[in-house]
């Protein structure tokens, strides 16, 4: 057993080590701890090790307020959340070298009890996936869950769940279940407390109760979420990152603004009454449906949607601001090769990665310099961190 000092933090909050010149990464040690480790896995590189007792511990730790230990779905529980905060704003300072222009993360108000939708395994057990596994680790609630969705969590536990895969609950101003399998105890299912109840078998969806969307309300703006649409996850987060987006932005009544992977056009709408003109684009077909459906519902005239790859947009008019928001993977060559072409003089990216959003920042910076970037805690209890960046056009083009 070797006994080591923990340096630093890795991205994910890992502790790093160095040992005979090789970097180990210790699942659940912080820096400056002192620990025994044993070596779980070895590579030519690097090494990944585990924690077998602490010989000193750091006074950022604090004991776990989750029962479930080996769930892989938080992985900073074990540290304060101002110490976390503070991870995750060196972890954006040193990814991108300490520049000037980096603002205060904001923080969340509710550490807990935040996310508005859950998917569940069932097997046997019902619960989370372990760390890069597929056991169940069984789980009774959530305690980053919404209190609704560990409500309803309850009562489905003592349902029969034989054939089922997965259940998948959300809760904003109404609340979803969604049954991955097939059941045939409907009656047990129609009496949960849950207002709009899916059945996802064989790639189809039936609706048993209520209806196929929910609803909620982000600030003045009301929206029809469908069963299969992205959403963001934390309501009072998403809030103040569209508000972020608003004061990065600058925007003004000449404006015509492109909003690229528009989900179901909640940044469009909620910009839209500081701008002449949205142009949103999304992928997913139902999500467009949804947006044209929220655009009626809030009487908003001067936004438009297109269900549209963003790899294979062209447009013709003139663009003043563009919006990306993309998934995990970041933007794609093509989507790139646009954005420099395209003359706007901003770029707003709104990112869940910021390897990607630094990579991409670089692939524009020929014609687009970085000006801000604001970290937002979307996810406490998580490494994940967003971030919400403005990029000035260098010189406009003739
Ligand atoms: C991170 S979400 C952002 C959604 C929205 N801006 C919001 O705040 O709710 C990314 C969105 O990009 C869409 N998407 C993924 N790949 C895409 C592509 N190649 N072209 C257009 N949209 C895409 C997804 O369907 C998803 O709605």
């Amino acid at each position: 057993m070797k006994e080591v000092l923990i340096n630093k933090f890795d991205y994910e909050g890992n502790g790093i080590t160095t040992l005979n010149g090789k970097k180990i990464f210790v699942n659940n040690a912080l820096p400056n701890e002192k620990v025994q480790i044993e070596i779980i896995e070895n590579k030519s590189n690097y090494s990944k090790a585990r924690v077998k007792k602490f010989i000193k511990k750091s006074n950022i730790r604090r004991n776990s307020p989750c029962p479930y230990e080996e769930c892989g779905g938080c992985n900073l529980l074990h540290i304060h959340y101002d110490d976390e905060l503070k991870f995750k704003q060196n972890k954006i300072n040193e990814l991108f070298n300490n520049i000037e222009n980096i603002n205060d993360i904001i923080p969340a108000d509710n550490e807990f009890n935040y996310r508005n939708k859950i998917t569940i395994k069932v097997d046997k057990k019902i619960g989370y996936y372990k760390k890069n596994s597929h056991d169940i680790v069984p789980i009774k609630k959530c305690l980053l869950a919404k209190n609704e969705i560990n409500e309803i969590l309850k009562s489905i536990t003592k349902l029969n769940l034989k054939n089922i895969k997965e259940l998948t609950i959300k809760s904003s101003e109404d609340t979803m279940l969604i049954i991955k399998g097939e059941i045939s105890n409907y009656k047990d299912f129609l009496n949960l407390n849950v207002d709009n109840i899916l059945v996802l078998n064989n790639n189809k969806y039936t609706c048993i109760k209520g209806n196929d969307f929910i609803t909620d309300t982000l600030q003045d703006i009301k929206l029809i979420i469908k069963k299969d649409s992205f959403y963001q996850i934390n309501k009072k987060q998403t809030i103040k990152l569209y508000n972020e987006i608003i004061r990065l932005g600058k925007f003004n009544k000449n404006d015509t603004v492109l909003d690229m992977y528009c989900g179901i056009g909640t940044i469009s709408l909620f910009i839209s009454k500081y701008v002449k003109k949205v142009i949103g684009i999304e992928i997913n077909k139902n999500a467009i449906k949804s947006a044209n459906e929220n655009k009626k519902i809030n009487n908003i005239k001067n936004t438009y949607f297109h269900c549209l790859n963003a790899n294979e947009i062209k447009i013709t008019e003139k663009v003043d601001k563009i919006i990306v928001d993309p998934p995990r993977g970041g933007l794609d060559k093509k989507t790139i090769e646009f954005l420099n072409k395209s003359n706007a003089n901003v770029i707003i990216y709104v990112s869940c990665n910021p390897i990607t959003l630094k990579r991409d920042i670089e692939l524009l910076k020929q014609f687009y310099s970085l000006k801000e970037i604001t970290p937002v805690d979307m996810f406490p209890n998580t490494h994940h961190v967003e971030c919400v960046s403005v990029l000035h056009q260098k010189s406009p083009k003739k």
